[in-house]
């Protein structure tokens, strides 16, 4: 290996992981080399430039803790959570969305019709809907597990000022796959932009703004959970995520209740707006194409 040259460091690092037992990770590390070096070929990056990226990582590290993942905001930012989601995306379920940083799987379980909106400030929304099978059929005792900002875009996972469950809850479904709570509607925020990944966002010009979103990830026994979000339509955000989130087939209207519309009963606060999101599961074991 003393001949080591720009034209054959490739080959000869790819072939240094041949002997990984795992054929997975043997792909993924021979993968990696080849792309990683093809990026080089094709930027050229300059000594001081290839510091400055490694020292990029070095400062990621420095400002992640237990409650701060800076390099899972890298892979939002550059898309790359939101394509796993996709390439993993099954036909027929609903379409999948990041998870992002707030998730505690911790909520408390709430009955069908609950109030979450309490002492938060906004209009009194209906969240409803029906978790069915990709046959259409409902399924009874399906969990929904949502948690969303409040007025000021915060999670009552990152904020002091909020009791810790705040504006999140689980429900299980009833007979006919239903879920029901009046909630408010979560305002929008922006990533963290304290940190070295807020930095180049910034001097892209990018916007930092998410669009305001409920997230949730609907869980049944025997079907593939999904964990995704679901979006406003007349949220002028939807169109620029700073993380790429947004599906069509996940955003929606939140029309005012007329005085005459039929609600799910029974519902322990009458709404002013309502939104409707009916979820797909698929059963446990169908894999991506
Ligand atoms: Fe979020």
């Amino acid at each position: 290996m003393r001949d080591i040259t720009a034209d054959t460091i490739t080959q000869a690092v790819m072939a240094s992981w041949a002997n990984a037992p795992d054929a997975r990770a043997r792909q993924v590390l021979q993968r990696l080399t080849h792309h990683l070096h093809a990026f080089i070929d094709d930027v050229h990056p300059t000594h001081a430039e290839w510091l400055a990226a490694v020292d990029f990582l070095w400062r990621c590290g420095q400002i992640s803790d237990s409650q701060r993942n800076e390099f899972a905001l890298l892979s939002d930012v550059f898309g790359v959570t939101s394509l796993v989601d996709l390439r993993n995306a099954i036909p027929g379920a609903t379409v999948g969305s990041v998870l992002g940083p707030f998730y505690s799987d911790d909520s408390p379980y709430v009955p069908f019709g609950a109030d979450l909106v309490k002492d938060n400030a906004g209009d009194v929304v209906l969240v409803t809907g029906v978790v069915r099978d990709t046959a259409g059929g409902p399924i009874p005792g399906a969990v929904i597990d949502m948690w969303q900002t409040n007025a000021t875009g915060a999670y009552a996972t990152q904020d002091p000022d909020q009791d810790d469950a705040n504006l999140r809850c689980k429900q299980l479904c009833d007979a006919a796959g239903r879920y029901a709570f009046t909630t408010v509607e979560p305002a929008a925020y922006t990533i963290p932009m304290d940190g070295p990944v807020g930095a180049v966002v910034r001097l892209a010009e990018r916007t930092p703004w998410r669009p305001g979103h409920f997230h949730f990830i609907v869980r049944a026994e025997g079907y593939q959970p999904i964990v995704t979000e679901i979006f406003f339509a007349h949220d002028p955000l939807v169109d620029s995520d700073a993380v790429f989130g947004t599906r069509q087939s996940l955003v929606r209207d939140i029309d005012p209740v007329r005085d005459d519309e039929e609600l799910p009963a029974p519902l322990d606060r009458r709404p002013d707006r309502r939104l409707d999101f009916d979820f797909t599961l698929t059963a446990a074991g169908v894999d991506a194409p």
